[in-house]
């Protein structure tokens, strides 16, 4: 199949996979929180596509908050490195909050989020993440909800960036090697 894309060497997730699943998820939110009302909290920058998209297959009162946390910088290792470069607007106490995260690799910025956030004191604290890559968890994270499992390579796309490109692109895919010539 050809590249839809020059830089991409080949397509992990197709578009119309990550809208069926996603509207998957967020049926089963829906259903799972019924009655209740819910603050979704988007790890920026990677999961805004993916929060964008979600919201609007839950059919629940919904807050929306956003929090950014800085872990990779530039490059496409974890550095376990956690920092708060904005925190939420509201307060969480006694709220169902679900964290959207766009991908878990190491798992080290997941389990610091849900850590912080459970001092808050949440009525309930669930994650839901579009994209776990298993075989790289360094932490124990439980996730509620999950999208797709990758392989251990470094995926660009739909919100995943390389030195902050490609988060644009509507698919999920690998990159050309020649792209990271500068940074393995
Ligand atoms: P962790 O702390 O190692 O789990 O890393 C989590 C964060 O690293 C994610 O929220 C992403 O921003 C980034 N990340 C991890 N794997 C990838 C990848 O394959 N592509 C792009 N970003 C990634």
């Amino acid at each position: 199949m050809k590249s839809p894309h020059p830089d991409i060497e080949r397509v992990l997730i197709p578009t119309h996979e990550i809208q069926t699943r996603i509207a998957q998820l967020g049926k089963q939110i829906t259903q799972d929180y019924k009655g209740e009302s819910l603050v979704l909290v988007c790890v920026l920058k990677g999961a805004f596509l993916f929060m964008a998209d979600l919201c609007r297959h839950i059919d629940l009162p919904v807050n929306t908050e956003f929090m950014a946390i800085s872990s990779y910088g530039h490059a496409t290792k974890s550095s376990g490195v956690v920092r708060i470069l904005k925190d939420l607007n509201e307060c969480i106490e006694d709220r169902n909050v679900l964290i959207v995260e766009d991908i878990v690799d190491t798992g080290l910025t997941l389990s610091y989020l849900v850590d912080l956030l459970a001092t808050r004191h949440p009525r309930s604290l669930k994650v839901c993440t579009l994209c776990s890559k298993p075989q790289c968890h360094q932490r124990e994270v439980k996730i509620d909800y999950c999208g797709f499992e990758l392989p251990s390579e470094f995926a660009v796309g739909y919100g995943l960036d390389f030195k902050d490109f490609y988060r644009n692109l509507p698919f999920i895919g690998i990159l050309k090697p020649i792209m990271y010539e500068n940074d393995l």
